[in-house]
């Protein structure tokens, strides 16, 4: 990560009696503030706020006031209360943190405790130490959410910029009140894990090689003490990945296949076996079929689903999730050259199926083919999920908040939608429309890899229907997340660029599945 990480420790107390504000390594002491409801006039105090005045002898309800607080959500006022003249009298609240932040909760929910943890992360930019006690009256949800918020506002993209950075977030986040404990580790893993995808999205594709992304991900599954595989070009050959070779044969750094393994140190017998697939076109400049260049310019982040693959297998290994995970990477730059495959070639994929080529800008579902149709075959999951930046018709129906959700089992459709909810990343759950299938039937191979009509539409959904076959009978769900992987603006806890966006709710997910 480009940034020291904060660490957060719960302190049981309250602003009225803790020694703590009297330590002078307190740089700030961060507190709610709520809006006003009907009759109030102002923003009303919320944790810490009036145990805060009584202890600094202050009219917070003025100062808020007076600072135009207003209680929203995603809105801080840094108060710098004024240091008494030497020889003057002593003030009220001397010896206590001169910088008072008001910190609006909005309704107090998850969501717009996340958006405050966010803005305090930003707030406290260049500090050391932060008391809070935002987040002390809500449950292990507004907690988890705050917490997540604030590591994920405080997350800033790795620079090459020679001019100095911005001021670090601070070292140390004190809890101050009853925040659960275990919701804050479990928000620092996700947290840690999205941050872990968004770095890697971001890196740009003359360093990001298929055979760097596979050396990273080895490394930091190495670190966490998981078990790797990685195929290379020639063990690819010898495995029959058509799919994998033909996308990445045009370029001249050959494609790869990663596996990662997490298997809990305990293993029950209600747990499962997820496979998670990640599409990782490690650059996407549309091949043979080549992109406008506007198109272009975003698609060194191809590879978020294969980024959010490996960050869910570590985040789980760090959460200790009790089931096991696996993620299967392939990796490819689907690039132009003279090997690149072509428009009209039938490849032949892992598991036999051969696939007449119409587009070779519709590369993701054709690696994603091969490892499916890979994890399918030999490594007996009990749920299988693939998670790509696979079309911009997803991007063109939903927009950049949701991500498509794909699944014909009811159930895993309604897992994914509230664990979806839970973390702030929403799912948006698509038809399999079968009449579709029509439109990727073959004269000359097993299926299309696009439709040539003109008139199914519905790229998304014909992806989807691609796919759905390789992934045999077992239970899968597909996330197609070319919206929302990238932003075009930093809103909240999101950057712009790369979001990291899919491994919360996957995690989360996980924390769930029975
Ligand atoms: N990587 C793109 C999809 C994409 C587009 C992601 C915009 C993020 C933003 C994918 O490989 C692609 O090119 N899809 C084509 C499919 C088409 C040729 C059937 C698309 O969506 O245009
Ligand atoms: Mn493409
Ligand atoms: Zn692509």
């Amino acid at each position: 990560m480009a940034v020291p990480p904060t660490s957060f420790s719960v302190v049981r107390g309250s602003v009225a009696a803790t020694a703590l504000l009297e330590d002078d390594g307190v740089d700030a002491l961060a507190v709610a503030l709520a809006p006003a409801g009907e009759g109030d006039d102002g923003a009303q105090p919320r944790a810490g706020a009036t145990d805060a005045a009584v202890r600094y002898g202050i009219d917070l309800p003025d100062l808020a006031d007076r600072h135009d607080a207003t209680g929203a959500a995603g809105e801080v006022r840094t108060v710098h209360l004024p240091r008494a003249l030497a020889g003057g009298g002593a003030l009220p609240w001397a010896g206590l943190p001169s910088r008072l932040l008001l910190v609006g909760i909005g309704s107090g929910g998850p969501e717009d405790l996340r958006r405050s943890g966010a803005a305090l992360a930003r707030a406290t930019q260049g500090l050391r130490r932060v008391v809070t006690t935002v987040g002390s009256d809500a449950g292990p949800d507004g907690v988890r959410a705050l917490v997540e918020g604030f590591v994920l506002g405080a997350y800033r993209h790795p620079s090459r910029a020679t001019a100095p950075s911005p001021p670090a977030p601070p070292a140390e986040v004190v809890l101050l009140g009853r925040h659960a404990e275990a919701a804050v580790t479990a928000a620092v893993t996700a947290a840690h894990a999205t941050c872990t995808a968004r770095a890697l999205t971001v890196e740009p594709s003359d360093t990001k090689t298929p055979a760097w992304l596979a050396d990273r991900a080895v490394a930091l599954a190495r670190a966490a003490g998981l078990e790797t595989e990685v195929l290379d070009e020639d063990a690819l050959r010898a495995g029959g990945f058509g799919g994998v070779l033909a996308v990445g044969g045009g370029s001249a750094s050959p494609p790869r296949l990663v596996t990662v393994r997490y298997t809990p140190a305990e293993t029950s017998r209600t747990a499962r076996h997820v496979v998670v697939v990640g599409k990782g076109i490690t650059y996407d400049t549309g091949g043979i079929s080549i992109k406008p260049r506007e198109s272009m310019v975003a698609m060194k982040t191809d590879m978020a689903g294969a980024a959010v693959a490996l960050a869910t297998v570590l985040g789980a290994a760090a959460a200790g999730v009790r089931h096991r995970v696996t993620a299967v990477l392939p990796l490819a730059e689907n690039a132009v050259g003279a090997s690149a495959y072509r428009p009209g070639d039938v490849l032949r994929l892992y598991d036999g199926t051969t696939v007449e080529i119409g587009n070779t800008d519709a590369e993701g579902r054709i690696v994603l083919a091969d490892a499916l149709a890979y994890a399918d075959a030999r490594l007996e999951p009990d749920v299988l999920v693939d998670v790509a930046t696979l079309t911009g018709a997803a991007t063109l129906g939903l927009g950049r908040q949701h991500g498509a959700l794909y699944t014909s089992d009811d159930r895993l459709a309604r897992g994914l939608e509230a664990a979806g909810l839970e973390a702030g990343e929403r799912l948006w759950r698509m038809p399999l429309v079968p009449e579709y299938a029509e439109a990727i039937r073959s004269q000359v191979a097993d299926v299309r890899q696009v439709p040539v009509d003109g008139w199914t539409g519905g790229g998304s959904i014909t992806a989807a229907l691609f796919l759905q076959r390789f992934a045999g009978a077992r239970r899968w769900a597909h996330l197609d997340i070319a919206g929302p992987a990238r932003a075009t603006a930093a809103a909240h806890e999101v950057p712009e660029g790369a979001t990291g966006f899919g491994v919360r709710v996957l995690m989360r997910w996980l924390g769930q599945l029975r």
